[in-house]
């Protein structure tokens, strides 16, 4: 078997005869052999009109499922029955348009290991969302893009339209909790290709589509378990953290010592913030990087540590001076400076301070 395409379903019976029809046009002329199987969780008939289908035309299979429910363990368990060499992922409800499967699956014969069709490439357009969707959907990128390293050079990391060669999840525990199984497959899968292809993302005719708050929320502890679950996102997350923390202790320092102990202003602030950099120093050093032992004590880290968070204050300063040469407001380069630098010190803490 060549290609195994994984199709979801929660109620989309008028949309099965037009895909399954879409999905011949574009793959027969390949002349490959080729599978469809419909994971359907629907309430409604759905289920009939794909039986129905499955008994006449010899590439449907399909798996009703009565005891889980869910987009992405949907997957999961086509993936678990698909027998292709290589897989492809689609939505049912021809937002997906079949005519790119051709061209998806040309790039995976050709070795790249994942293929994913792209709203926010040159060329493609998310246009079958409404405003707030989009908000909502950009909002999910850029936290998922933040919290997961893998998935930031991914322009549409939450697309749920990818095809891959199957060896690339072989192994991997996929478990993934509500909707985007892609993130699943990009954090614990084996690749080293990844690419993009431009496409358009088309309103539905029949149906509507099945996003809730309840998913958002899902979509969320999705995240905070493959960050528990992958160390050097979850190190980078404690790093900043920690970095908050020592706000806190910095604000409280200073106030303790101007008002408690009546210091001067610069010396409480001095004072406050060597005190913050310690707290900084004690915490990364026996929770973010506890398990790495680089064999050198204090006497080399916490220096490390001080002139590194040293530099990081340049940095942010400098970003924020370039940015108030283009015209932006000084908190907002300062935000931006603080991300650089934070990005940057953690990057040096990981290679000097706590590596050998
Ligand atoms: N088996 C099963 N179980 N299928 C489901 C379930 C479920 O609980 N919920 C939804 N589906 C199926 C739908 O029937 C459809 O085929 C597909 O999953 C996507 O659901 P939609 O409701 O159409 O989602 P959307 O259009 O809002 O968003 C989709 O497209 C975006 C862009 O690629 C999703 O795939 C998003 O994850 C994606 O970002
Ligand atoms: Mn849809």
């Amino acid at each position: 078997m060549d290609l195994s395409l994984v199709i979801p379903t929660y109620n989309e019976r008028d949309n099965i005869h037009p895909l399954v029809e879409r999905i011949h046009r574009a793959l027969d002329p390949l002349g490959i052999a080729y599978e469809i199987w419909f994971v359907d969780d629907s309430s409604d008939d759905t289920v009939a009109v794909l039986r129905d289908l499955e008994a006449r035309d010899p590439v449907v299979h399909v798996f009703h499922r009565e005891l889980e429910r869910g987009l992405a363990s949907a997957v999961v368990r086509g993936f678990e029955r698909a027998q292709g060499r290589y897989l492809v992922v689609m939505d049912a409800d021809l937002q997906h348009p079949p005519e790119l499967l051709p061209a998806i699956y040309q790039r995976l014969v050709d070795g790249i290991d994942v293929v994913i069709p792209s709203r926010f490439v040159e060329g493609g357009s998310d246009g079958g969302l409404g405003p707030l969707r989009k908000l909502i959907s950009w909002t999910a990128r850029v936290i998922g893009q933040l919290a997961l390293h893998r998935l930031r050079r991914i322009s549409d990391c939450t697309s749920g339209f990818f095809g891959l060669r199957r060896d690339v999840i072989e192994g991997a525990d996929l478990n993934p909790i509500g909707w985007k199984i892609l993130i699943e497959v990009l954090v614990k899968g084996r690749y080293r290709s990844v690419h993009e292809i431009a496409y358009e993302f088309v309103a539905r005719d029949f149906g509507e589509s099945k996003m809730s708050l309840r998913e958002q929320w899902n979509y969320f502890r999705h995240l905070v378990r493959l960050v528990s679950q992958s160390p050097p996102d979850r190190r980078f997350f404690l790093f900043c953290l920690i970095g908050l923390s020592g706000v806190i202790v910095n604000e409280a320092v200073l106030i303790l010592l101007l008002y408690g102990f009546h210091a001067r202003d610069t010396v409480a602030s001095v004072v406050a913030s060597l005190v913050a950099m310690l707290n900084n120093y004690l915490w990364n050093d026996r929770v973010t990087w506890k398990s790495e032992s680089s064999g050198r004590g204090w006497g080399w880290k916490l220096p490390m540590f001080v002139g590194i968070s040293a530099v990081g204050i340049a940095i942010t300063t400098l970003v924020m001076r370039a940015c108030e040469g283009v015209g932006v407001p000084v908190p907002l380069g300062q935000a931006i400076g603080i991300l650089v630098s934070t990005t940057w010190s953690y990057w040096m803490n990981s290679r000097v301070t706590w590596r050998n």
